[in-house]
């Protein structure tokens, strides 16, 4: 291997650890909710987000996701985000049910494997919800955690409590980030 092969993939490894939320990767380990699918349907904003979720920027404004059934019985997902040059960017995404709270998303055609996401809390009401994304190997491993909620403007208690959730499993929540969600209010 050549020096700089190795020296990028040491940066590169060393980005992931300093940005994921390490330490608590254990895939279809901590995933005890059991999600009826067809309640989960529907519009959820992204109130509280990792700062290293892959799917949106830091300075992304009202990111919300719109799941619908597919006829194949997959999930459509549809997310879209206000860019920080005001631009409403969009992504289509497909996820299949690999177990009852447990998905696998992907975003592209040419992406190998889908993304983890596996839900570790949802409220009775099915108006707020935890989801961690475990993905990558070994020490290349990274997590994330993001809240979701039907109402954007739901309490800073209940979002606190559902990061709670992630916490107790072992995940560190001390970089989420409230996701620009005051913005949409003039969407
Ligand atoms: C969600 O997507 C479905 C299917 O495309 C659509 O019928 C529905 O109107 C969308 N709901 C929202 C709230 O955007």
């Amino acid at each position: 291997m050549s020096k700089i092969l190795i020296v990028l993939l040491a940066c590169l490894a060393c980005t992931l650890a300093v940005d994921g939320n390490k330490g608590a990767c254990q895939t279809g380990k901590y995933t005890d909710v059991n999600v009826d699918w067809n309640r989960y349907l529907g519009r959820w904003y992204n109130v509280a987000v990792s700062k290293s979720f892959r799917y949106s920027d830091i300075t992304d404004k009202c990111t919300l996701a719109n799941y619908s059934l597919n006829d194949d019985g997959t999930i459509k997902v549809d997310n879209q985000a206000i860019k920080s040059n005001g631009n409403l960017n969009k992504a289509l995404g497909t996820a299949t049910i690999v177990a009852p709270g447990h998905l696998k998303v992907k975003f592209s055609v040419f992406q190998p494997v889908g993304g983890n996401y596996e839900i570790v809390y949802i409220d009775d009401d099915y108006s707020i919800v935890t989801v961690v994304g475990c993905n990558g190997l070994g020490f290349l491993g990274y997590s994330d955690v993001w809240v979701l909620a039907r109402d954007y403007k739901v309490s800073q208690e209940k979002i606190n409590f559902a990061l709670q959730a992630a916490q107790n499993l072992g995940f560190d929540i001390s970089d989420v980030n409230l996701a620009g969600i005051s913005a949409c209010d003039s969407f």
